[in-house]
């Protein structure tokens, strides 16, 4: 059965984009299958304990981080998802009011990243998340766009690169206690 009443497929389909010898890899998921999903709802219960439970994947609101027009990143470690980063074309958030601040919209030369996340044991160790990281900057920096964007806790983003700059300061974000900022990291060319 290649594909279920939902239209979601038993297997996600996958590119695999880095591999090391001690079974961690990095995929870009092309599209979602029942066999992950799971996993990744696991996963995302590290962004409840920051944001609390509307941050949770389920199986209904998976399709909307993971779909044709969002470029999702995961790692595995042993075939297990311990973490991913999905970044998605700014424009796909016209909608949404904090999208307006940033004067790139309609410019399609940003991604913005829509979450990332790494389960607790796998975070500050073992450069999991350092490479997850990196591969998603190179794939942005090999499809030339200009700028990575996104919200971070006030402070966080300094640290990304010396000229990452702050667009704008959300006192309040979802359900987080502390303030939150939209970051825009300019992306150098590829050398
Ligand atoms: C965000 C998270 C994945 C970082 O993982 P970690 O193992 O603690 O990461 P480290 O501190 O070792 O940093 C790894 C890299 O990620 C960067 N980073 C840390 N937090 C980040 C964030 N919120 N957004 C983007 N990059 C971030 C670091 O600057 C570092 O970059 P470098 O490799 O260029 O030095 C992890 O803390 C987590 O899952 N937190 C809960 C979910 C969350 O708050 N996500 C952010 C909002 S969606």
């Amino acid at each position: 059965m290649e594909q279920l009443a939902l239209g979601i497929l038993e297997k996600s389909k996958i590119k695999v984009i880095a591999e090391g010898l001690n079974g961690f890899r990095i995929e870009l998921i092309e599209k979602i299958g029942s066999d992950d999903i799971a996993q990744l709802i696991e996963v995302s219960d590290e962004l409840v304990k920051k944001f609390g439970e509307s941050a949770k994947l389920t199986k209904s609101n998976i399709t909307k981080y993971f779909n044709k027009d969002t470029i999702p990143f995961v790692a595995r470690q042993n075939n297990k998802i311990i973490g991913y980063i999905i970044g998605v074309p700014l424009e796909y958030f016209r909608k949404e009011a904090w999208a307006h601040y940033d004067v790139n919209l309609g410019l399609q030369n940003t991604i913005y990243t829509y979450a990332f996340v790494v389960k607790g044991n796998f975070q500050k160790r073992g450069g999991y998340s350092k490479s997850l990281k990196r591969v998603y900057l190179n794939w942005v920096r090999k499809r030339n766009y200009k700028f990575i964007t996104g919200h971070t806790e006030l402070g966080i983003a300094k640290n990304f690169s010396s000229n990452t700059e702050t667009v704008k300061i959300f006192p309040e974000w979802y359900n987080s206690k502390v303030s939150f900022e939209y970051y825009r990291r300019p992306i150098k060319k590829e050398k």
